[in-house]
């Protein structure tokens, strides 16, 4: 029996590529277990709304954000930071699902970071025209952990920019299902979203939702 050659591509595109030394995108790498992440994020932003969060500086971030795990990140005017309890509700952060962990484990030994054992877990939403701007990930305790980024709906641009601000800045397109990690040498990267552009994804309708695993404490 003749095979259509097309119906094999998308898996070709699904080579691990790598963004710079310590940052790999796997691509499509959360699409089998989709539903799942996003029936637990209903239920999670359930317990743990969605928010608009303040910068130190006073503005309102256009990215909407949740968090799951025992320690969940925040900004209000005092400063960024990572808490066990959610502000809003003074409960703590809902647990991170069993099927994130192993998921995002698994997706940081393919890019070469054994025994990732995150605590943390942001949820960001994008509408469209939401953006995040380059900045670095670095309230977290040891650096030596990975981030793992998981994408669902929408597509969006990813900058992944060098150790300093004004570094060159490659963009990196990630659709439903990618998964990028960036650690070691790369850890400590400028990284940011540029404006979601309006469109229709077929699970989330007008949203991207954005998994951001990391080992805070
Ligand atoms: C982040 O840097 O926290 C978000 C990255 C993303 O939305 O892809
Ligand atoms: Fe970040």
């Amino acid at each position: 029996m003749q095979t259509l050659a097309l119906f094999d591509e998308p898996e070709i595109s699904r080579e691990p590529k790598q963004i710079a030394d310590g940052a790999m995108l796997l691509p499509g790498f959360a699409l089998a277990v989709d539903r799942e992440l996003l029936e637990a994020v209903e239920r999670i932003v359930t317990a743990a709304p969605f928010r608009h969060l303040q910068t130190p500086g006073g503005l309102t971030m256009s990215v909407a954000m949740s968090n799951c795990g025992h320690q969940g990140w925040v900004s209000d005017r005092r400063g960024y930071r990572y808490e066990a309890c959610d502000p809003l509700s003074g409960q703590p952060w809902p647990a991170m699902p069993e099927s994130f962990a192993a998921l995002v484990s698994t997706a940081a030994t393919a890019a070469g970071f054994e025994d990732f054992k995150p605590d943390a877990c942001l949820i960001n939403r994008y509408l469209p025209g939401a953006k995040m701007s380059l900045h670095q990930d670095r309230d977290e305790r040891d650096l030596s952990a990975p981030i793992v980024s998981v994408s669902l709906g929408l597509p969006a641009v990813f900058q992944f920019g060098g150790l300093t601000r004004k570094d060159a800045v490659q963009r990196v397109p990630l659709m439903h299902g990618d998964v990028v990690v960036w650690g070691g040498a790369a850890r400590l990267r400028f990284h940011g979203v540029l404006m979601l552009k309006a469109g229709q994804h077929v699970l989330l309708g007008e949203r991207r939702i954005n998994l951001t695993f990391r080992r805070a404490r």
